[in-house]
C-alpha cells in the first residue's frame, strides 16, 4: 500500500504518544510465564502487537481485545509456535525464555534476518544454556530443553537488548538467583522487570548493568500499563523539527528522550519539557552535528534514520556513525532519489545539507527508514508517494491520523 505525502507542510498541534511497542512485545511473550489472568492496557492496535498476539494465542492461551486492553487468560499448552507466525517478526523469538522456564521445551525456527542486518541470536541462546538448558538446532529451528532451570551468572559481550529480556524471563522461574552482566539498560528493559514483578518474580538491578533475579516457583495474575514510545515520540519530535513547525507531544517520559533532545537542541532545534510532554519548534536554520548510535542512554539506532532525514536540509555536513546494526543505511537510497546528499562508508554517512528536498516516488525498507521518508516527504517541494509503506504501521498506530492532525494531508493510495 502506497502513502501520498504533500510536501512543504508545517506541523503544528498536539499528538498523543501509543504506548511503546518495544516494551510490549516482551511483556506478551512475558505473560506466557503465568497461567492466570493477565490484563495489558492502552495496548496500541499496530501489525507486531497482532502478530505476537495471535501467536500466544496459537500456544493455547485465550486471548481478548477490548477497549484496547489485552486479556490473557491460561497459560499455554504447545511448544512450538507456528513457523508462519514467527517468521513474520523477530520478536516472536521472545517467547523462547517464557516456554523454556514454564515448559521445559521449545523449539522455535531460527528468526529470520530482516533489512537491517543478520541479528544472531547467540548472546540469548548463550544465556540460556548458563541456566542449564540443552540447546540444539535441526532443520532451521531451535531446540532448548531443561527438566529445571539453575540461577547463574550471564555476561552478555554486547547489551543486547533482546537476549537480556529473553535471558531475565527465563531466570524469573529459574533455581536460585541469576545475574545478568553488562546487561541492556533500555527504558523497556525496566518496564519489562516492573510487569515480571507485578506478577510475583523478585528482580532487581534493571536500568542499570548488573540485573539480579531470584527465581520463584511461580507467577500470579496482573494489571499493567506499558510505558509510553519513547521512538514515536522522539519520531513526532524530528518531524516537527525538519518542517520548521511547533508541536506538543503528550503522554512522553521526557527522561527516556534525553539523547535526542540533546541533538535537537545541538541543531537549532527548541525542546520546552514538562513532566509528561514536549513541545519542539524550529526558527533559526538546521546546524549540523555529529551523531554517533549506541546502546541506551546514548542515542538510539531507531531514531537514526529519521535524524538523517532531518539533517539532509540545512548548512554544512553532519555525520552519522551507525554502531549498533551492521546495515542500517537502506533509507539513504531512497533520501538521494529526492536529492539529499549523502555519502556513506561503512557503518558512518557524511551529510551535506541541502536547502531543500524534492518529492519523489520512493520505498520503504523497514520501520524507521519510512519513518524517515516521510519525515523528508513532508519538508520536500512536491509530492512524495512512499510505497511498502506498510511497514511503518508495524510500529505507529494510526500515523496517518496523527500527522494529519497536525496538518500533514497524507493520503493512503
Ligand atoms: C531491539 O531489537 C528492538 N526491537 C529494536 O527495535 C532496536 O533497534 C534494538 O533492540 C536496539 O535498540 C524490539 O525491542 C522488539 P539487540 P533486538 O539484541 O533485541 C547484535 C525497531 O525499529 N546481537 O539489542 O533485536 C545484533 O545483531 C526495532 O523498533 C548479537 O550479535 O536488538 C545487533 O547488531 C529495530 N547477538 C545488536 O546486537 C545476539 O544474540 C543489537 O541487537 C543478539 C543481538
Amino acid at each position: 500500500m502506497d502513502m501520498f505525502v504533500p510536501g512543504k507542510v508545517k506541523l503544528a498541534g498536539e499528538i498523543e504518544v501509543s504506548s511503546s511497542k518495544n516494551a510490549i512485545l516482551p511483556i506478551l511473550a512475558a505473560s506466557l510465564l503465568s497461567d492466570e489472568t493477565k490484563v495489558i492496557k492502552n495496548v496500541p492496535d499496530i501489525r507486531d502487537v497482532t502478530v505476537i498476539t495471535e501467536l500466544i494465542h496459537h500456544l493455547g492461551v485465550k486471548v481478548d481485545y477490548q477497549d484496547r486492553n489485552l486479556y490473557f487468560t491460561g497459560g499455554a499448552t504447545s511448544q512450538n509456535p507456528p513457523y508462519e507466525l514467527v517468521r513474520l517478526i523477530r520478536a516472536s523469538f521472545l517467547v523462547m525464555g517464557p516456554l523454556l522456564a514454564k515448559k521445559g521445551f521449545v523449539r522455535v525456527a531460527l528468526p529470520g534476518g530482516c533489512a537491517i542486518g543478520t541479528r544472531p541470536i547467540d548472546l540469548h541462546l548463550k544465556g540460556f544454556e548458563a541456566l542449564g538448558a540443552q540447546v540444539t538446532l535441526s532443520g532451521g529451528d531451535v531446540i532448548a530443553r531443561a527438566d529445571r532451570l539453575y540461577g547463574n551468572h550471564v555476561y552478555l559481550d554486547f547489551p543486547s537488548v533482546g537476549a537480556t529480556e529473553n535471558i531475565m524471563m527465563a531466570a524469573s522461574l529459574a533455581e536460585g538467583t541469576t545475574y545478568i552482566e553488562n546487561a541492556a539498560l533500555e527504558p523497556e528493559i525496566v518496564d519489562l522487570a516492573n510487569f515480571l514483578n507485578s506478577m510475583g518474580a523478585r528482580i532487581s538491578g534493571a536500568g542499570t548493568n548488573v540485573i539480579r533475579i531470584e527465581g520463584v516457583r511461580q507467577l500470579g495474575s496482573t494489571d499493567y500499563t506499558p510505558i509510553p514510545d519513547r521512538i514515536e515520540a522522539g519520531t513526532f519530535m524530528v518531524a516537527a523539527a525538519a518542517t520548521g513547525g511547533d508541536v506538543i507531544i503528550k503522554n512522553v517520559i521526557p527522561e527516556h528522550l534525553k539523547a535526542v533532545t540533546a541533538k535537537l537542541l545541538e541543531s537549532n532545534a527548541v525542546v520546552e519539557e514538562d513532566d509528561d510532554q514536549v513541545r519542539v519548534y524550529r526558527v533559526e536554520e538546521i546546524k549540523p552535528v555529529y551523531i554517533k548510535t549506541l546502546p541506551y542512554p546514548g542515542f538510539p539506532t531507531d531514531m537514526q534514520a529519521q535524524f538523517m532525514a532531518y539533517l539532509s536540509l540545512g548548512k554544512g555536513s553532519s555525520v552519522i556513525t551507525e554502531s549498533v546494526f551492521e546495515n542500517r543505511f537502506m533509507h539513504v537510497a531512497e533520501l538521494l532519489r529526492m536529492g539529499a546528499k549523502i555519502t556513506t562508508e561503512g557503518r558512518t554517512a557524511v551529510i551535506q545539507g541541502i536547502r531543500e528536498l524534492t518529492g519523489a516516488r520512493v520505498k520503504a525498507t523497514d520501520l524507521r527508514a519510512g519513518a524517515a521518508l516521510l519525515i523528508a516527504g513532508l519538508t520536500a517541494r512536491g509530492p512524495t508517494i512512499i510505497m511498502n509503506s506498510e511497514h511503518i504501521d508495524r510500529g505507529y498506530e494510526n500515523i496517518v491520523g496523527k500527522f494529519n492532525r497536525l496538518g500533514a494531508n497524507i493520503m493512503r493510495t
